[in-house]
């Protein structure tokens, strides 16, 4: 698609009622993010969530999806110890989450794990700029490259992702000026979340796009409807009508049988019953 010119569109999701409709509708790429931390389960970050945690996610998804790609981010600190250790943790996400390619944040020290994981068949998506799970190194969401040294540093960075053969790269929270730049020096897909329009592709963290997070709003986000107050809504609605008595009224409601009913009855009234 990137070869034909053609944008990708990826999208997060994490169960399988979401990622049924975007399986349906089209999206190209679906990234089970270790942002689910905070849009889901509710951490105040993304270095909370575990493994087991975005297992039990990826699997939601893959059950879901009949023909979207779908990569599972490894959770911090699951890749970046050792080797073995970042084979055999991204082998889970593949054999059993059933997700087609995993994604790795950063391209320092890990790079060595990366390749290791890429040479036991498993495709690798990186990721640049801003790392939520490096945050503190970081020192917050912040937009990322924007010195020439830092800026440089990215660029190196996706050049050292593709030389150890990750399929794609996603850059997060980068000035739009640098992306045709790490473009012109890479060979693969780059996609981006806050890297402006020149990216091959565009991630947006479904929540967002939904209006279901609203801790914080980044820049790059665009909301496109606001299903938190719909939530809101639909929840004071069905209280009041429980509260009213309005529900459920006859279309939402079973009967027995008036012979049977009777019948009961009947039984009932002999008295040899204690209700
Ligand atoms: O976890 C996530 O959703 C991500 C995207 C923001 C790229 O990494």
């Amino acid at each position: 698609m990137t070869r034909k010119g053609e944008k990708i569109a990826l999208l997060t999701a994490y169960d399988y009622p979401t990622a049924l409709i975007e399986d349906k509708v089209g999206i190209d790429i679906i990234l089970v993010g270790d942002s689910l931390a905070m849009t889901v389960l509710g951490y105040k970050t993304t270095v909370s969530v575990t493994l087991e945690e975005m297992l039990i996610f990826t699997k939601a998804v893959t059950r879901a999806v009949e023909r979207t790609f779908v990569v599972a981010d490894m959770p911090f600190l699951t890749y970046k110890t050792d080797s073995n250790t970042a084979i055999i943790n991204a082998g889970r996400f593949i054999q059993e989450g059933n997700a087609d390619a995993v994604k790795l944040e950063g391209a320092g020290s890990v790079v060595p794990n990366i390749k290791a994981i890429i040479d036991a068949g498993i495709p690798v998506m990186g990721h640049i700029g801003l790392t939520p799970q490096s945050i503190g190194i970081l020192g917050g969401f912040k937009v990322q490259g924007t010195k020439k040294e830092s800026a440089l540093k990215l660029i190196e960075d996706a050049r050292k992702l593709e030389d150890v053969g990750v399929f794609s790269i996603i850059a997060e929270s980068i000035p739009c000026e640098l992306t045709p730049l790490i473009k012109d020096a890479v060979s693969i897909p780059v996609y981006g979340i806050g890297a402006g329009a020149d990216a091959d592709g565009q991630i947006l963290v479904v929540h967002d796009i939904l209006g279901l997070f609203q801790d914080f709003i980044p820049r790059f986000v665009k909301k496109y409807t606001d299903l938190g107050k719909t939530l809101n809504d639909v929840f004071s609605r069905y209280i009041n009508d429980v509260k009213n008595g309005d529900f459920p009224d006859e279309k939402q409601t079973y009967h027995i049988d008036k012979k049977e009913l009777e019948a009961l009855r009947k039984e009932l009234s002999k008295g040899s019953y204690r209700l």
